[in-house]
């Protein structure tokens, strides 16, 4: 499974790529606020920052919501840096827009993605990757992760090559469940990969020959 960092903060990113195991980032207008990060030209240059820092896909999301306006942006986006993905929202005009820009060649990744159904249609129209928020589901009291299996039987069922971008990850379980359940990559917070590192056992594990050493060797 791929690993991708969903945030927009350059310190996260360069840390996740640091460890050696980021394959990709995902960002979202929300995410590119949070860091302050406003005006057309100031977010243009952060996409390409982070698309220097990390060898692998960069979901930049198009604020258009009609099919000229996606387009455009998209296009111009996809311009910006060989890494970007143009982040379409899961709208009938967003889905027009996808099978355009898979016609051109130009990768997406379909956003807001909250059903099986939404799921098929994101790959008939030729989407790169498509993006269930597990995290959401959960948050409504249902089940993410089983809307993660359904995705993966239905692509088996008809080999489509939309990989399954399992978003809106909350945690370490998250990740692992992805895992389970056959996600192609899960993007989510530094903390949801670094927390995978941890195990109580491995910290006394690790103690304990480390003091067996220093008690022969001192
Ligand atoms: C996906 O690409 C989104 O940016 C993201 O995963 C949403 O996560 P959230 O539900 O934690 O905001």
């Amino acid at each position: 499974m791929k690993f991708f960092i969903d945030t927009a903060n350059l310190d996260q990113i360069k840390e996740a790529h640091e460890l050696g195991v980021l394959d990709g980032v995902t960002t979202n207008p929300s995410l590119m606020a949070k860091e302050g990060i406003t005006g057309e030209q100031n977010i243009i240059d952060h996409y390409v920052k982070i698309c220097e820092m990390v060898d692998g896909p960069v979901s930049a999301e198009v604020i258009s919501t009609d099919f000229d306006g996606i387009v455009k942006e998209g296009e111009r986006l996809a311009e910006l840096h060989d890494n970007i993905v143009v982040k379409v929202p899961m709208i009938k005009e967003g889905i027009k827009a996808i099978k355009y820009f898979s016609e051109k060649g130009i990768k997406t990744n379909c956003t807001l993605v909250f059903s099986p159904g939404q799921a098929l249609l994101a790959a008939k129209a030729g989407a790169t990757f498509v993006s269930p928020f597990i995290g959401r589901i959960d948050d409504i009291s249902s089940d993410g992760i089983d809307l993660i299996h359904k995705i993966r039987l239905i692509y088996d069922n008809y080999m489509f090559d939309t990989e399954i971008l399992a978003a809106s990850v909350r945690h370490t379980m998250h990740v692992i469940e992805c895992a389970e359940a056959g996600a192609d990559i899960m993007t989510g917070p530094l903390s949801s990969i670094t927390g995978l590192l941890k195990h109580p056992l491995t910290d006394i594990g690790l103690e304990k020959f480390l003091a067996d050493y220093r008690k022969g060797n001192s």
